[in-house]
């Protein structure tokens, strides 16, 4: 522990009408304001106060001009790479961004052309398919193979989309929201392929941080793998910083991390918050122990919410995720329709969770739910959902 702090997740936060995405923005994108929110993947647990000290020390100065990066911010990401994922990184290696967003969307324009082909393993986060439509690229779906909510890539069904038309895989590792820790095999397979195809691969790796079995970063396994990849990744999901807006692309293939910064000065996505550089640097110097008590806490909370369901409502299921804080509920056992699942949800259990079928194909009857939060605060939503489902 750094000087022996615990951290406590109990502590409830007020985020309403902070501006908060996940709990203001509810009438907007659900039609209802009234609704427990456990949608938007961030956390209701406080920044802790290594990040937040740094940043009030900064805002008591008083100046909020334009913010440049150090040489600090750039040791302490390769020492958390390293301390964190064994993985040797150096400062010519990576590229500040504001966001994993928006750099993903740039590597899509860096590495293919208009019509080009970019697989997808779906379900996923859904920016990682609409930026390609949105680029004028084409969407290659790969579902992913679903052993009882266990997933597992189908490299057979990938290979024989190749194209030569094939430009990019997208990998989302670990995976969002299908909660998978890719291991090392799976990862060197799907590499291989992509070698072999010569398709780049854009890894991202924001959710690394949160894992609960070893995560192996992609670009870590060898120097021909690493050749082959752009990671993307940022401290925002780990701690509570995304509304700061500071990211970081990785490549050892000096070509590939010049064709990206071209276009990402073209899109102006280089230039970063203010506070986000300071946080990130905090955050990744002091971070080492927060991470591991809110993965103990995440643990609990994921244990709690399976006990919860299998005693007071076993219609509702999942496998408990290897990584984040997201878990991917499957609502089939309630023999109702999707909609009529979303509507029980929205209008009586009056929870508001990320639903299935935004994340492409396979999320019928699906839900994600995000147990970062207080237990108190997630015992209250469950039962709000068990009440009507059981
Ligand atoms: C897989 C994945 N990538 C990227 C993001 C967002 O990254 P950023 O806020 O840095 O654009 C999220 C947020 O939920 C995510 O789950």
């Amino acid at each position: 522990m750094l000087n022996n702090i615990e951290y406590n997740f109990d502590e409830k936060v007020n985020r309403k009408n902070t501006n908060c995405a996940k709990w203001d923005g509810l009438d907007r994108y659900f039609g209802y304001g009234d609704l427990n929110p456990l949608w938007v993947a961030d956390m209701d647990f406080k920044t802790p106060n290594f990040i937040n000290d740094e940043i009030i020390k900064a805002a008591k100065n008083a100046s909020y001009g334009y913010s440049i990066d150090s040489d600090d911010l750039y040791n302490s990401i390769i020492n958390w790479q390293k301390n964190q994922h064994n993985w040797n990184i150096n400062k010519e290696d990576i590229y500040m961004i504001n966001g994993v967003v928006p750099a993903y969307s740039a590597c899509i324009e860096a590495f293919s052309e208009e019509g080009d082909e970019i697989i997808v393993q779906m379900p996923v986060y859904p920016p990682l398919f609409k930026s390609i439509t949105a680029n004028n690229r084409k969407i290659v779906v790969n579902e992913l193979i679903n052993n009882n909510d266990y997933y597992t890539m189908n490299l057979k069904d990938l290979e024989a989309k190749i194209t030569s038309k094939t430009k990019i895989l997208a990998l989302c590792s670990p995976h969002n929201p299908v909660g998978r820790v890719w291991n090392k095999e799976e990862l060197e397979k799907l590499a291989n392929i992509c070698i072999k195809h010569n398709i780049i691969i854009i890894s991202d790796e924001i959710h690394s941080d949160v894992t609960f079995k070893k995560f192996t970063p992609l670009a870590s396994i060898s120097e021909e793998i690493a050749n082959q990849t752009i990671t993307l990744n940022s401290a925002g999901k780990t701690f509570n910083i995304a509304g700061l807006n500071c990211a970081y692309a990785i490549s050892k293939n000096i070509e590939l991390l010049n064709g990206f910064k071209k276009i990402a000065q073209k899109r102006e996505i280089q230039s970063i918050n203010f506070f986000g550089y300071i946080a990130t640097k905090a955050a990744y110097e002091n971070g080492a122990d927060f991470v591991e008590q809110l993965k103990e806490y995440l643990l609990k909370n994921m244990q709690f919410t399976k006990n919860y369901f299998e005693k007071n409502c076993n219609n509702i299921t999942f496998v408990q995720p290897e990584a984040t804080y997201l878990l991917w509920l499957n609502f089939k056992d309630t023999n109702l329709s999707h909609e009529e699942i979303k509507n029980v949800l929205l209008c009586k259990s009056k929870i508001a969770l990320n639903d299935g079928v935004s994340f492409g194909s396979n999320g019928n009857k699906y839900f994600r739910l995000n147990c970062a939060l207080s237990k108190n605060g997630l015992e209250i939503a469950l039962n709000q959902i068990v009440k009507e489902f059981r």
